[in-house]
């Protein structure tokens, strides 16, 4: 497996404020206590270890080994045994579990990692592969706020912003900066570049750089990529909110074979 981008930003990953507000709406859509989930992309667990308690089991995939060794603390210290909740290391575009699930979920956006249409098509693949008899898969991405033209003409720029900054126990202070340097116009991929800094006082103890691809879709697209790929749609929506399908600031879909 190719080096691990997010070794040393993973351990900053739950100190950011993440959007919480997708959970309950990922624990609803479970849709039995004995049903089966597998996670796409679960990262540290944000979502994950929340969900566990839902379902009979829960998998997690992912190919940060540094995400996963968060998301394995988490499940250990939350008293989670092996038989309802486990984690592989793995890429989602390629794998198979030899099992099938009731629900299969990547939220915060991680179909929007993969780059090329051969990885998109691997994952529809694997989705296909491990579904359950009457399962679903429900897939997101952030809704662009602009048009292409527009996303062409004015994503990259030259300065470093101040995305956020919070205070962490002992007195450090934690921010985050994004540089957007570069963008494929042609593919709608953007390169944004997420930039970790911790302080104590004013004095930098610490710098962990995320460099990651977003492969942009708009409403209507991604709706009939999927639908291209052999699945049928059940339902949309603009948003964990319950946003209408297009008009919310995620674009969320959920569909079955
Ligand atoms: C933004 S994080 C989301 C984590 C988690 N789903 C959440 O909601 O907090 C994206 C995760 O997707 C994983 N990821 C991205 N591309 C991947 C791929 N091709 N195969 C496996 N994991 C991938 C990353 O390692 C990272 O942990």
């Amino acid at each position: 497996m190719a080096e691990d981008i997010r070794e040393e930003a993973a351990k900053y990953y739950d100190a950011q404020p993440n959007p919480t507000v997708d959970i309950p709406f990922y624990r609803a859509r479970i849709p039995s206590p004995l049903a089966d989930v597998l996670e796409l992309g679960c990262g540290t667990g944000r979502v994950l270890v929340p969900l566990a308690d839902a379902c009979r089991f829960i998998h997690g995939i992912d190919s940060s080994e540094a995400m996963l060794a968060r998301c394995r603390e988490k499940l250990k210290a939350a008293g989670i045994a092996e038989n309802k909740a486990q984690v592989t290391r793995g890429g989602i575009s390629d794998f198979d579990l030899g099992r099938r699930f009731d629900l299969i979920i990547a939220p915060f956006r991680v179909f929007q990692n993969l780059e090329t249409d051969e990885e998109v098509d691997g994952l529809f693949e694997c989705v296909h592969r491990h579904l359950a008899p009457g399962g679903s898969c429900i897939l997101n991405v952030f809704n662009p706020k602009r048009s292409a033209e527009e996303m062409r003409r004015t994503w990259c720029v030259p300065e470093e912003v101040l995305e956020w900054e919070k205070m962490l126990d002992g007195g450090r202070r934690l921010a985050r900066f994004l540089r957007r340097p570069r963008m494929d116009t042609e593919k709608m991929i953007v390169y944004p570049e997420l930039v970790y800094r911790r302080y104590d006082g004013d004095v930098l103890e610490d710098e962990a750089v995320l460099k990651i691809a977003m492969r942009c879709y708009y409403p209507d697209e991604f709706a009939q990529l999927v639908t291209d790929h052999g699945f049928t749609l059940i339902d949309r929506w603009g948003g964990y909110a319950g946003e209408p399908y297009g008009q919310g600031p995620e674009l969320v879909l959920k569909f079955s074979e």
